[in-house]
């Protein structure tokens, strides 16, 4: 059958500054899924996409042409409302852990599809694989069963979900070409809408150790996402949240997942409460659900009972013991003062390089690797007291770690201890689709 359209001219289209119409939006990322556009095509559009931009209407329609590549869930037979939410990553970044049974506490289902870690920051599923029997793969009648039984299920997306955007995002992570507003919002947002939830919430992460850098860009991402799902009928928020520093205690798959079972216990690090609460309350709010104090079910066991519950219905075993490593190694302080600095990004490396993370798809992970904050942002310091603790598997990794550590900030190093304390803000904004209107270029 002849193609309607030709790679070169929509290449071309783009290259020049042009508008890329309906139709060669639809042909190119369906051609591109079927194989008949060629990897170094699709790697010259994008590179023109990331380039010159794309307005939102090319923006809703590319997400609309990656939706139906696949499969699109539907949960609205369930009987109870559905919520998710999804970060754009970032360091030490496990509150999808006690958020899912929190949210599924108050009666709203959550079918929360998750993703591995590549580079600096974590994956969900990854995180979750420390948990001895867990399974990440979850077939589409058993999810559903899942939300009817427990209420929440955080499991694999399926191959036959956007399929194209998991071509796509392969490509785009080998050719330089990931940081496109406009392909990463279609990206994430074809996912959630295809995943079929009723409710979305948006946390945009902002600083070193994540995708966004500066706040700018983050709200025109948030601003972006918010209207492609509200024009999909998903009742979507965002919230900018701070990840100029590391997000709790514990960074690294185990680690991250000890942290998780404290929180849902009513303790925890003060910031992985307060971000997963204020996330657990736009769930709710955009599920219809006002009225409710979110951290009450931390406190009286009832987002844990959930916990437990989604665990071991997929094969997990929620009170074995996390893996634990072999080799500790102390990073202390040099002088008395303030803790005013520890950098997501050199902390998020360090993690990585101890063997927490991967730098290829089928690297396998030392679940036990990571790094541990004894000590954090704003806290006082005598010099000689322990700020961190690097775990891992063997010994030879601790140099790598160690020298991702003082690489950070130009050199300046992950750790900075100053004369006076420093307040941490994590919620730094909030985007309703009231304030997403835009050209999106
Ligand atoms: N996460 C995604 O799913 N897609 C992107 O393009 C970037 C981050």
């Amino acid at each position: 059958m002849a193609e309607r359209h030709d790679a070169i001219s929509v290449i071309v289209t783009k290259r020049d500054g042009g508008t890329l119409s309906d139709d060669q939006i639809d042909w190119v990322v369906d051609a591109y899924t079927r194989g008949v556009v060629a990897d170094e095509q699709m790697s010259a559009l994008t590179m023109a996409i990331l380039q010159r931009g794309m307005s939102r209407s090319e923006i809703a329609r590319w997400t609309a042409a990656m939706i139906a590549s696949g499969e699109r869930l539907d949960f609205t037979d369930l009987g109870v409302p559905t919520a998710d939410k999804h970060s754009t990553g970032g360091v030490g970044d496990k509150i999808t852990l006690p958020l899912a049974p929190l949210v599924a506490a108050y009666g709203v289902a959550v079918p929360q599809l998750s993703g591995r870690g590549l580079g600096h920051t974590g994956g969900t599923l990854d995180k979750l694989e420390s948990i001895p029997g867990w399974r990440a793969d979850v077939s589409n009648a058993d999810m559903r069963q899942q939300l009817l039984d427990v209420g929440a299920v955080i499991c694999a997306a399926g191959a036959q979900l956007a399929p194209a955007d998991k071509k796509l995002y392969a490509l785009r992570d080998v050719t330089g070409t990931v940081e496109s507003i406009p392909m990463i919002s279609a990206s994430i947002m074809s996912k959630k809408i295809a995943e079929g939830t009723g409710a979305l919430v948006l946390d945009v992460k902002v600083g070193t150790g994540a995708f966004m850098k500066n706040i700018d860009d983050a709200r025109e991402l948030a601003r972006t996402m918010v209207a492609l799902g509200t024009d999909a009928g998903v009742v979507t928020t965002a919230l900018l949240t701070d990840m100029s520093t590391p997000l709790g205690r514990g960074i690294g798959n185990a680690l991250e997942v000890t942290e998780s079972v404290e929180v849902l216990a009513g303790g925890g690090p003060a910031d992985v409460v307060e971000l997963t609460v204020e996330l657990a309350r736009a769930m709710l709010e955009g599920a219809g659900v006002t009225g409710v104090d979110p951290s009450e079910a931390l406190k009286d066991g009832r987002a844990m009972d959930k916990w437990r519950q989604m665990i071991s219905a997929q094969g997990g075993d929620p009170d074995a013991p996390m893996p634990t490593a072999p080799h500790v190694e102390e990073v202390c302080a040099d002088s008395d003062g303030f803790i005013t600095r520890i950098d997501a990004m050199g902390a998020g490396l360090a993690a990585w390089r101890l063997g927490a993370g991967r730098a290829r798809k089928d690297d396998v992970l030392d679940l036990s690797a990571g790094v541990f904050l004894h000590k954090t942002l704003g806290d006082e310091v005598r010099k000689g007291d322990v700020i961190m603790t690097l775990h891992a598997e063997s010994e030879d990794k601790m140099p790598r770690g160690l020298a991702a550590l003082s690489e950070a900030c130009e050199g300046a190093g992950t750790v900075e201890i100053g004369s006076s304390p420093v307040d941490r803000r994590i919620i730094l904004d909030r985007i309703g689709a009231e304030d997403a209107s835009g050209t999106g270029r």
